[in-house]
């Protein structure tokens, strides 16, 4: 059987870590051509190495436009071609109250999370546009979806992704270039594992404590779930779906953590208003 990526040439960013990292990894195991990007030089060029042949590695700063313009024409000297750019670097950003956030940190959190975004799909689209082919891939989140569940500036930024993402799909689907986003819930990633025990290394801990918590009994979400949610959307078998932003979630942008109604008992259908209510 044939490997879903065979031939096809991908460019990673924030491909030194966590979803970035394993997203390769399920990448290479599928046949892809590969050029990985990261603020993390020795991290990345160690980790390309140890993935092989066809891999390369790009210092890149994605709040840069011309870091990720060199990255995307790294990938043309390499391999020739273009077929699957995943837009997926990223930092938490400001913390905080919104009347306490100071407006330097704003604009560095959306920097990376807008910006590298944007200069990813521009420089993607316009080798995309020659080639009339691509697969274009925007990392969102739950909060891109809902608010309260990160802080202000990387909630907005993550709306923006999936604005951009539906914004550039309408443009480039004429091109036969498709776009959509993936937008995750916590997964067990060196971020998460920073964010919540404040040890980038603790992986394996702050999986079980996502277990713990998850709307799925005992199951945590990992850098896996997303990156087989990017695998699908970057390879031909989506080949009809751009647009879409890709919830990779156990359901929590759907009410999965909301206080659930009673679904374990039948109750007979009241059928008019009364003085116990609806
Ligand atoms: N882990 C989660 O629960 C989760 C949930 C939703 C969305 N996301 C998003 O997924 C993406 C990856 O997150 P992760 O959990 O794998 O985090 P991570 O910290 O493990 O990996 C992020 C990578 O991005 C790189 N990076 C950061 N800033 C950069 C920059 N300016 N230029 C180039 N590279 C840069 C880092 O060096 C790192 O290697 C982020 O965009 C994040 O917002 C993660």
């Amino acid at each position: 059987m044939s490997k879903r990526l065979e031939g096809k040439v991908a460019v990673i960013t924030g491909a030194a870590s966590g979803i970035g990292a394993a997203t390769a990894q399920r990448f290479k195991d599928e046949g892809c051509l590969l050029v990985l990007a990261d603020i993390q030089s020795e991290l990345g060029l160690d980790f390309a190495k140890q993935l092989g042949d066809h891999v390369y590695f790009e210092a890149c700063d994605v709040s840069i436009e011309t870091d990720v313009e060199r990255v995307v024409n790294r990938a043309i000297l390499e391999f020739g071609k273009l077929d699957i750019m995943f837009n997926n670097a990223g930092i938490v950003g400001a913390k905080g109250p919104i009347d306490l956030t100071p407006a330097d940190e704003w604009r560095a959190t959306t920097d990376i999370l807008i910006n590298g975004v944007f200069y990813g799909v521009k420089h993607a689209a316009a080798i995309m546009k020659k080639q009339r082919s691509g697969s274009i891939i925007n990392m969102s989140s739950v909060a891109g979806v809902m608010g309260g569940l990160a802080p202000h500036a990387y909630t907005t930024a993550k709306h923006a992704v999936v604005g951009l993402t539906t914004s550039a799909s309408a443009e480039l689907c004429t091109h036969n270039i498709r776009v959509n986003a993936i937008a995750p819930f916590s997964m067990a990633t060196p971020m998460v594992a920073d964010a919540h025990l404040k040890n980038h290394l603790a992986t394996d801990e702050v999986e079980k404590t996502l277990a713990a918590n998850s709307p799925l009994p005992g199951r945590a979400g990992t850098a896996l779930d997303v990156a087989n949610a990017a695998l699908w959307l970057g390879s031909d078998e989506s080949g009809y779906t751009s647009g879409l932003t890709l919830t990779t979630d156990a359901g929590v942008t759907t009410g999965s953590m909301v206080r659930r109604p009673n679904y374990e008992d039948y109750v007979p259908m009241q059928r008019e208003a009364g003085s116990q209510g609806l």
